[in-house]
């Protein structure tokens, strides 16, 4: 499809030169830009706060990599906090481990075959005699046929088992080469005391996990199991929690936040946690994903309006525009529905950032689906969006569909949707220069001398602020006015502490 739904096409492609020579600029300073990969995460790039131990204790060392999404991030954290008090150490490379670990993500066929790359170098000198896991999404997927596919494997172990990971270690370290992990049987969520988290000032917490809807695209409820949701006494003391020990922003994570249901008495729905967490003193920022368009109810708007703590952002998947393709899906919604949601969150008392994702050459879906998806676009303006090429999964309802589109098409379309979309992004991000951002400052860009700064809206904002004398300014709060914007990212200079 040519570019004719622009309004005009000479605009727009200034816009699209403006962009991406701002884009390039960017990228040329070195600035961290709010990136969305192949996997559709936002990598802020060159930010570690994990503190690797130097000192090699044999046998007691590990090393984890994670793929995937924010809930895998998370989910690795309480794995390091397990063998963390469990007595191992955790090293930077697999080298230097006795136990390598990779906690896998299984949503595309490409982050699938990461894991299998990597596992491909066992037969590298210095890999031998190493004790490896895979864990998540993967694992759980393939369970025990990893085992034949690469044999030096010893844990295969899904997310739903992390309950026992102690005994998983000790059945490892009493030399057993097989131990398996990939029972749905447990009610619970993983819980534990110990999570080392990644991040001094933004923390991630689990209110559910699993998921119990059956989009036919989706391999997640195979992976992650049925809906388990945390009570709210059990969220709520671990948020007081970060609260007390100085994290200001907590990020709430799901699969699908929205349908969470406290199992004990109390009984508070996913509106009612939200508003309760965001008025916990110390908490600035609080977030969520990720919301399923079908249980994204009016309350949730409310308790986000009524509630200044809680950011301004929404990220809403909406996956198709087109009804006809949403039903295939068996999504639950029709764009109609979704546009319903829009409308409580337009007529709002905020003014809230909208992201989504989408899912381009799903079966069957005509180049008629896909201008509706592109129409919907334009209707909503969103922020930013995430965009991937249908990709068939084991054990889903998609696999089985006829009509396949195919993949010179699906690229096409991908292609399309984020030009557009860029071209959206390149004008939203221009309305802010001139204005104040509020950011929670998350890192330095020493080479430029710069710092890295997060709005409430989940935008970058890389920015300079003169005489900090090094002092350090992360998890700090500024004020921040904006001077110039590329599409994935914003420039600014502080100005003055919030
Ligand atoms: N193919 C392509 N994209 C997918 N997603 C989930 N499953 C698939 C698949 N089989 C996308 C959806 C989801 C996001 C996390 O990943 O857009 O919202
Ligand atoms: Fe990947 Fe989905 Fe598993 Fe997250 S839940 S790691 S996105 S397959």
């Amino acid at each position: 499809m040519a570019a004719c739904d622009f309004a005009s096409r000479e605009f727009d492609d200034a816009v699209r030169a403006a962009g991406r020579r701002a884009f390039e600029e960017t990228l040329a300073a070195g600035l961290s830009v709010f990136y969305l990969d192949d996997e559709g995460l936002d990598r802020p790039g060159g930010l570690s706060h994990i503190h690797y131990n130097r000192t090699t204790v044999p046998g007691k060392t590990f090393y984890i990599e994670t793929f995937g999404c924010q809930m895998n991030a998370h989910d690795s954290e309480k794995v390091v906090g397990t063998l963390l008090s469990e007595g191992y150490a955790q090293v930077a490379t697999p080298e230097d481990a006795g136990l390598v670990l990779y906690n896998t993500c299984s949503i595309r066929d490409k982050a699938e075959q990461k894991v299998f790359n990597r596992l491909q170098n066992f037969k590298r000198e210095g890999m031998k005699g190493k004790i490896f896991g895979v864990l998540g999404c993967v694992a759980q997927q393939e369970g025990e046929r990893i085992f034949n596919r690469a044999p030096h494997v010893s844990l295969v172990a899904g997310s739903a088992s992390y309950t026992h990971l102690g005994e998983m270690l000790v059945q490892l370290e009493s030399g057993n080469r097989r131990v398996t992990g990939l029972s749905f049987d447990n009610a619970e969520a993983f819980d534990t005391p110990f999570t080392r988290r990644d991040n001094p000032h933004r923390a991630y917490l689990t209110i559910i996990e699993g998921c119990d809807k059956s989009c036919a695209y989706c391999v997640v409820p195979f992976t992650r199991g049925p809906e388990r949701s945390r009570t709210s006494e059990s969220v709520m003391a671990e948020a007081r929690g970060l609260a007390e020990k100085g994290y200001t922003e907590v990020q709430l994570l799901g699969q699908n936040v929205n349908s969470y249901r406290d199992p004990s008495p109390a009984g508070w729905d996913f509106a009612t946690l939200l508003g309760r967490v965001a008025e916990i003193p110390g908490m600035r920022r609080v977030r969520y994903t990720t919301s399923h368009p079908r249980d994204f109810v009016r309350g949730i708007v409310d308790a986000m309006d009524a509630n200044p703590a809680i950011c301004d952002h929404i990220h809403l998947p909406v996956q198709s525009g087109s009804s006809r393709v949403l039903a295939a899906m068996d999504r639950l919604y029709t764009r109609e529905e979704y546009m319903r949601r829009i409308e409580w969150i337009r007529n709002a008392k905020r003014r809230y950032s909208l992201t989504t994702d989408i899912i381009v050459g799903f079966p069957g879906e005509t180049d008629a689906d896909f201008q509706q998806t592109l129409d919907l676009l334009d209707e909503i303006q969103y922020d930013s969006l995430f965009s991937f090429k249908y990709s068939p999964r084991p054990n889903t309802a998609a696999l089985r569909m006829e009509d396949r589109v195919p993949d010179e098409e699906k690229q096409r379309r991908l292609l399309i949707l984020q030009e557009k979309q860029r071209a959206i992004q390149i004008r939203r991000n221009a309305e802010l220069i001139g204005g104040i951002q509020e950011v929670l400052v998350e890192g330095r860009n020493q080479a430029l001398g710069q710092w890295i700064g997060r709005t409430t809206c989940n935008r970058t904002l890389n920015f300079s602020h003169p005489g900090t004398n090094g002092n350090d300014l992360a998890g700090e709060y500024l004020s921040v006015r904006v001077t110039r914007a590329g599409p994935n990212s914003l420039v600014g200079e502080s100005a003055a502490v919030v």
